[in-house]
């Protein structure tokens, strides 16, 4: 019989340290407007020398396991979504289960960048909607601040550090996660790339030399891949549901630059106080940013027992992926929608009216240097108020 997968425990974790702006602009050739008017950035946290992401991760999801009152022997499966793991081999998920004191249960990790707390979600729904599994731990974590190069002042401003977790379980009240939209690019891989050390290009003394063990980023194409994929993801994901976006209480959107999170909320309709914002404390997380954002959102009393959730990402790959989380019992829900293709040429309204939005943002890219102090100014006055 399917179940439906709901969330019922959150946690996260941040490091302690703090790297403001006018830190880095002591360690690069850079500047807090710079940072500021082109992200939306003002701080991230970086893990000390001896965290890791399976210490942090453990950290965020005893936090969600004790919301969950659960116990991590109750757990059935552990899915951790990083870039950033500690080793190659083992599995940081395998450590983690370890260090949780949990069952033998199954424990895998799962890399598809930024996207990756979201496609966790996606897989544990299905192990949860298929009665297989009751209790799901998902954790995105990320110490990627061990795989930026300090050196390179294009991509070390924009990362930070940290964990977050949440717990699924099995119920028969509907609810909770009501659909997806996974999706990948591979032809566009290499617009954020480590590279080297992989079986590719193993370690050697060249690789040091060249810095390729590294992140590199071509920062403009992610951008542009941003703006055009995280409206239509979300719009699929909220059609896939059997909701419509003005029943969306919160978007929860990948936190990696102020600009881009602007754009999808403008593309996708919504007020200001339907977007969850946190970048400028923590710079982009990968894996952990929606994790950590929700956990935040929660915190903030921004979430709400009945509330419509959109979780929407994008990352390495590159991939995209969202989520319509509901957070309490919704009586006419019409049934489960597991993750499904949306038809073409079905299009409301609203959605014409989102694809018209992004169309014309597309359209305007090429000018948007010319554009950027109109999105960023505003976007961050607004925040400052
Ligand atoms: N400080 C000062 N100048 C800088 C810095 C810096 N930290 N970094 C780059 N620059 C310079 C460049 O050298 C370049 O100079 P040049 O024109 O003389 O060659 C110039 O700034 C580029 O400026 P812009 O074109 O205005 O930069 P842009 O508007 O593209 O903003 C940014 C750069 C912020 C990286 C943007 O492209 C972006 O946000 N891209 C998406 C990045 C992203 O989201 N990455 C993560 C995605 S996936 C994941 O989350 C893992």
């Amino acid at each position: 019989m399917t179940k439906y997968s709901r969330i019922i425990g959150w946690g996260k974790y941040a490091p302690e340290q703090i790297l403001t702006n006018q830190d880095l602009e002591k360690m690069v050739d850079t500047s807090d407007e710079w940072i500021l008017t082109r992200t939306g950035i003002r701080e991230r946290r970086i893990a000390a020398p001896e965290e890791t992401t399976a210490t942090m991760s453990v950290q965020a999801a005893r936090a969600a396991l004790d919301k969950a009152q659960l116990r991590p022997t109750d757990l059935d499966l552990i899915i951790v979504a990083t870039s950033s793991p500690d080793h190659f081999l083992p599995a940081v998920s395998s450590t983690i289960q370890d260090m949780l004191g949990a069952k033998e249960v199954g424990a895998f990790t799962l890399t598809a960048g930024c996207t990756g707390f979201v496609y966790g979600l996606a897989t544990a729904h299905q192990f949860i909607a298929s009665g297989t599994y009751e209790n799901v731990l998902v954790i995105g974590a990320e110490l990627i601040s061990r795989f930026v190069d300090w050196e390179d002042r294009s991509t070390c401003v924009l990362f930070g550090d940290g964990a977050g977790a949440v717990v699924l379980t099995a119920s028969e009240m509907p609810g909770g996660v009501l659909s997806f939209v996974l999706g990948s690019d591979g032809s566009l891989g290499d617009a954020l790339i480590v590279p080297s050390i992989g079986c590719k290009e193993p370690i050697s003394q060249k690789v040091l030399d060249e810095r390729t063990h590294y992140i590199r980023m071509d920062g403009r194409r992610v951008l542009k891949f941003a703006i055009r994929i995280m409206s239509k993801a979300a719009v699929e994901a909220v059609k896939a549901s059997g909701l419509s976006l003005s029943d969306i209480d919160l978007l929860i959107p990948h936190q990696a630059n102020l600009r881009i999170i602007e754009l999808t909320r403008r593309h996708l309709g919504l007020p200001e106080d339907k977007v969850f914002i946190n970048v400028d404390r923590y710079g982009n997380t990968s894996a952990a940013s929606i994790p950590i954002a929700f956990c935040e959102a929660i915190e903030e009393g921004r979430v709400n027992e009945g509330d419509n959730l959109v979780m929407v990402g994008f990352g390495g790959g590159l991939t995209w992926a969202a989520t319509v989380v509901h957070m309490g019992v919704l009586e006419t829900l019409p049934r489960l929608v597991a993750w499904r293709f949306v038809p073409v040429g079905s299009l409301s309204l609203e959605e014409m009216k989102v694809i018209a939005r992004a169309t014309m943002d597309s359209l305007v890219f090429k000018a948007s240097a010319l554009l950027l102090p109109l999105y960023t100014k505003t976007g961050l006055r607004r925040r400052r108020k």
